[in-house]
């Protein structure tokens, strides 16, 4: 199928959001044009190579390798497509604020004004203010040929295609809701209310909606803190309070803090924003030092347990942020084990998916390939990641192997009684 007509879509910025946004946008029935400078991934992607771990995301890709295609090229983009979403990175700076420097770099290239109408769509988590700041730029810089739409996008990793294709709602930003209307377009099809707003609100839902969910963690974090102290258990103080509909089931899972490209980043954009604009944002402060804290406590469980860390072996079951990907930014495992290191423990760790990643993440962590292996001549295991794998632990076989049968179960996921029966010791967060 040729992909030069006129209904093609583009993506710049083939990262975790770009590559789904375009498998998706092509699963929806449309011609994609992918983008990115990097040109080994661009390279890989046409063979048919996938260069990140997300379930579902190379068989979609292979379904609908008539409809996608890959370029380093910027001009590529805009000769074939109207629309095109930018999808770049906008890391955390030294600051805290975003860094636009991705961002800027397409712009700088954006073609000038032309009889050729275009769409920019915003997916990239941009501060409140920079698409306003971005369309008058547009129109001060004569390309008034080119209107732009904040889109932002609120897929989770690990199960990203399942969020995009099943969003529970769609933001369109924008200043023209003509403008808007093609982008709405799109996504016709799915089931999700589309809410249409103005630039700086489409912008603030992003921030907002991950700020509190960000929010929620670090509340029951200190709820299961608190739990420890009084003898109450915070997984079912989290149901209790989940059958609260205003409350809601989700994000009550205490563990050891939240970590990924979005949450830590995020959070501090926006109370950068906050503070930019001259109003201090006390509550994400704390949400930020309690995440920060709850990645250390199990250090202390250990101590508590082991009492010198020093020359104590400690292998950790996962590394991960999350279930379901190979993602280790702001991982509570590298804060971890770089504490464990601290403290002159040996730290051993086996993930399903991550290993080949992790030597770059941490150094100095023995990387092993299975769970029997990371376990032998350990003094504890810590629980960092809620694998499915690790659902049912060979418990029985593991103590043979164990120096000492402790468990820190840094995600409330396995089930205490059934640990202890085995002769193991168990503690997890908050829990009983
Ligand atoms: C998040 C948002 O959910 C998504 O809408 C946004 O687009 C990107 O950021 P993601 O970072 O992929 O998605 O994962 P998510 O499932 O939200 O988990 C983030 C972190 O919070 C993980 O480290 C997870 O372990 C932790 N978490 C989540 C908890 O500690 N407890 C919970 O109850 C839920």
């Amino acid at each position: 199928m040729s992909t030069s007509d006129k209904t093609s879509i583009g993506v710049i910025g083939i990262g975790y959001v770009g590559l789904v946004t375009g498998t998706c946008l092509a699963e929806l029935g449309n011609n994609v044009v992918c983008m990115d400078i990097d040109a080994e991934k661009i390279e890989a992607l046409r063979e048919g190579q996938i260069p990140i771990y997300e379930p579902e995301l190379p068989e979609l890709i292979l379904k609908n390798r008539d409809r996608m295609t890959f370029t380093t090229s910027l001009a590529d983009i805009f000769d074939r497509c109207e629309i095109f979403f930018i999808a770049v990175d906008t890391p955390p700076t030294f600051t805290g604020d975003a860094d636009l420097s991705r961002v800027f770099a397409v712009m700088s290239e954006l073609p000038g004004l032309s009889n050729k109408h275009h769409v920019l769509v915003m997916k990239s988590t941009v501060p409140v203010g920079t698409g306003l700041k971005i369309s008058s730029e547009l129109a001060r810089q004569e390309m008034a040929n080119i209107d732009y739409v904040s889109n932002p996008e609120f897929l989770r990793e690990g199960s990203a295609i399942h969020d995009f294709l099943n969003p529970d709602r769609i933001v369109i930003g924008s200043r023209d809701p003509g403008i808007g209307e093609k982008v709405a377009a799109l996504y016709r099809n799915m089931k999700a209310p589309i809410l249409k707003t103005n630039i700086p609100t489409a912008e603030m839902i992003k921030y907002a909606s991950n700020a509190f969910l960000a929010t929620k963690i670090s509340f029951i974090n200190e709820i299961a803190n608190v739990c420890e102290e009084v003898g109450a258990d915070v997984c079912v103080v989290a149901d209790g309070m989940g059958h609260d509909r205003r409350i809601g089931k989700h994000f009550l899972n205490a563990g050891i803090g939240f970590g990924g490209s979005c949450f830590p980043k995020d959070v501090t954009a926006l109370k950068q924003i906050a503070g930019n604009s001259g109003y201090h944002f006390q509550l994400l402060t704390a949400v930020i030092e309690v995440n920060e804290l709850q990645k250390r406590r199990v250090v202390n469980k250990l101590q508590k347990h082991l009492g010198t860390l020093a020359d104590k072996t400690i292998a950790l079951l996962g590394l991960a942020f999350k279930p379901n990907t190979s993602d280790l930014r702001e991982a509570s495992s590298i804060v971890l084990a770089s504490r464990l290191l601290g403290d002159g423990a040996l730290v051993k760790a086996y993930d399903p998916v991550a290993i080949p990643y992790a030597a770059k993440a941490v150094r100095g962590i023995l990387l092993c390939d299975n769970i029997l292996s990371v376990v032998k001549d350990s003094d504890a295991v810590v629980l960092v990641t809620e694998w499915d794998e690790f659902a049912d632990l060979p418990l029985e076989e593991m103590k043979k192997v164990m120096r000492r049968p402790l468990i820190i179960d840094g995600r409330n996921f396995l089930d205490p009684r059934k640990v202890r029966a085995a002769g193991f010791t168990y503690e997890g967060i908050g829990r009983v």
